[in-house]
């Protein structure tokens, strides 16, 4: 999703540091950039030589101190608190002191990210949808030191990304991952307990309730990792047994098959 983010703001026009652990992760970003952008060339909505700019803007790096005169840093790492924190206290140190930290996480905390910085007030969580340059929403979520300054910031410049801001409080899952991914989990459970098969479980959400995906191929788009991770922020964070993760849920991630990523998940790849 990094990739995908550093691509919209590069396309409005933003000069974006993409900073991530390895080239070889920032090589697949960037290929992944240019993949994304040339289904628009082919389409003939950019120019081949827009495209070079919006890449151009880019400067992927595993140096942190790139990121020193950012006026936002959007975070984007793996949904884990520990990666998270780590991260935010870092660059707590090194990114100038006025500049917004947004989250793009899509269940953790956002007043506990806030709480490990000197700057709560400057926190903030923007959570893209996949696939970022086609998705309309960000949700905007509000830590409990988030200020209005912050907010109001983080609202317009989601704007000027071409992008629809939503707000909501700091909450378990937020709006978006609270309705979704139960959801999911309530139709990996159907599998588990044999009600259907892969395919029927999917055409009947599909061709039923008109979702664009089925829930299991979503899940796999997702990452089989990603949800549930998610589950257990649910489950953890509001006590209540209804927020389990499906035991076939755990077995997927225990084995690896995390979806489109790893070439497995509840379909091959
Ligand atoms: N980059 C740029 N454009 C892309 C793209 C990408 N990675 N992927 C798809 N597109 C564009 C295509 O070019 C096409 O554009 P056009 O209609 O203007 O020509 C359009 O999107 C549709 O793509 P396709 O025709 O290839 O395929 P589909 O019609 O099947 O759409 C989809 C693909 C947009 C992924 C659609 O299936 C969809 O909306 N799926 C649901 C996505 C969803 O629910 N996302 C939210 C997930 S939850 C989340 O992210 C939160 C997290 O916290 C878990």
């Amino acid at each position: 999703m990094g990739a995908g983010i550093a691509q919209v703001a590069a396309r409005a026009g933003f000069a974006v540091v993409m900073h991530d652990v390895t080239e070889e992760f920032l090589a697949r970003g960037i290929k992944a950039i240019d993949k994304s952008l040339q289904r628009d060339v082919d389409k003939q909505r950019l120019e081949p030589d827009e495209k070079d700019a919006i890449i151009a803007r880019i400067k992927p790096t595993t140096d942190t101190t790139f990121l020193r005169e950012a006026f936002i840093v959007v975070e984007a790492a793996t949904e884990d608190l520990a990666v998270k924190t780590e991260i935010f206290k870092s660059l707590d140190g090194i990114v100038s002191a006025g500049a917004i930290f947004a989250s793009n996480t899509s269940s953790i905390s956002i007043t506990k990210l806030g709480s490990v910085t000197q700057r709560a007030e400057r926190v903030i969580g923007m959570h893209f949808m996949n696939p970022v340059p086609v998705m309309k929403l960000v949700e905007i979520i509000r830590g409990a030191a988030t200020s209005d300054r912050t907010y109001e910031e983080v609202r317009s410049l989601t704007e000027r990304l071409g992008k629809i801001p939503l707000e909501c409080h700091d909450s378990p899952g937020f709006v978006s991952n609270r309705v979704l991914m139960p959801m999911i989990n309530e139709a990996i459970f159907t599998l588990y307990e044999g009600v259907a098969s892969r395919e029927s479980i999917d055409g009947i959400m599909k061709l039923g309730m008109n979702h664009p995906m089925g829930p299991l191929a979503l899940a796999d788009f997702i990452g089989l990792d990603v949800c549930l991770a998610i589950m257990n922020v649910l489950h953890d964070g509001f006590g209540d047994s209804k927020y389990r993760p499906c035991p076939l849920l755990k077995r997927y991630v225990d084995a690896g098959w995390l979806g489109k990523k790893s070439g497995r998940g509840f379909y091959e790849y």
